[in-house]
């Protein structure tokens, strides 16, 4: 059996109901092991909680109660500069909404958290630059390089945003509904795509979506249920 990369232990989360002055717990004790290279789906009706989880996973957002463990750290005990530095390099995000920006055109974008990650724009090397062109180009963006947002298709802007996940070479993806913009031919293109590169470079992928056509490319799907991940 592989190593866990991921590992979460009774996690817990409960949000404030102001007008009723009281709690709403939205997890309910969560417990999820990933394996290095597995993908991993999350799916569930709209407010079961799928999200506010894999912000939790991925170091965006504390539980309530509970552990969460990327490579053996425990997130929640990093200090702030430790844990934004394990989300830079360790995991990538994909959201439905491809959050581009839109001042820069791909290449600049799919770049910008290796430059986050470098003391500065000079010390760039070749190595990322060659890495992104390369992924652009895999992912059919090879001539969209230069485009901006604003010029690409939905399809195209999800694609750069997975290239820029990708670029500092993560070790989980977390994708939240990526294919919930674009129509279903290209959304599951886009989940082979994932597929593949999570094969190639035995990164790990927890995919979070309610289309359970699409969930089925992973090794794994878990149904989360009134507060509880399921098989
Ligand atoms: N910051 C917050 N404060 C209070 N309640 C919140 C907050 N964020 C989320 N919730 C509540 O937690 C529940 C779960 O939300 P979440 O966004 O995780 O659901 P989801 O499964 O991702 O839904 P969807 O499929 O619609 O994206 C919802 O009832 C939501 O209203
Ligand atoms: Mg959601």
């Amino acid at each position: 059996m592989n190593k866990a990369i991921l590992e979460a232990q009774d996690i817990h989360k409960i949000y404030p109901a102001p007008a009723r002055r009281s709690w709403v717990a939205v997890l309910k004790g969560v417990d999820l092991k990933v394996e290095t290279g597995r993908f991993v789906s999350i799916v569930g009706p709209s407010g079961a909680g799928k999200s506010t989880l894999l912000h939790i996973l991925g170091g965006l957002d504390s539980p309530s109660r509970g552990v969460v463990k990327l490579q053996g750290d425990d997130l929640y005990k990093l200090d702030d500069n430790h844990l934004s530095r394990v989300r830079n390099q360790r995991v990538g995000f994909v959201f439905q909404f491809y959050h581009l920006l839109s001042e820069f055109n791909v290449m600049e974008n799919v770049l910008m958290p290796a430059l986050i990650n470098s003391p500065g724009a000079a010390a760039l090397n070749s190595a990322t630059r060659q890495r992104a062109s390369e992924l652009l180009v895999q992912l059919g963006l090879g001539d969209r390089m230069r485009h901006f947002p604003s010029q690409l298709s939905g399809g195209e802007q999800q694609r750069t945003a997975i290239v820029r996940a990708l670029i500092n070479q993560p070790r989980v993806l977390f994708c939240d509904e990526p294919t919930g913009n674009l129509d279903s031919a290209n959304g599951s293109e886009l989940i082979g795509l994932i597929k593949r590169i999570s094969l190639q470079d035995k990164m790990a992928v927890v995919l979070v979506t309610h289309n359970i056509e699409l969930a089925k490319a992973a090794d794994c799907i878990y149904n989360l249920r009134d507060g509880l991940l399921v098989n």
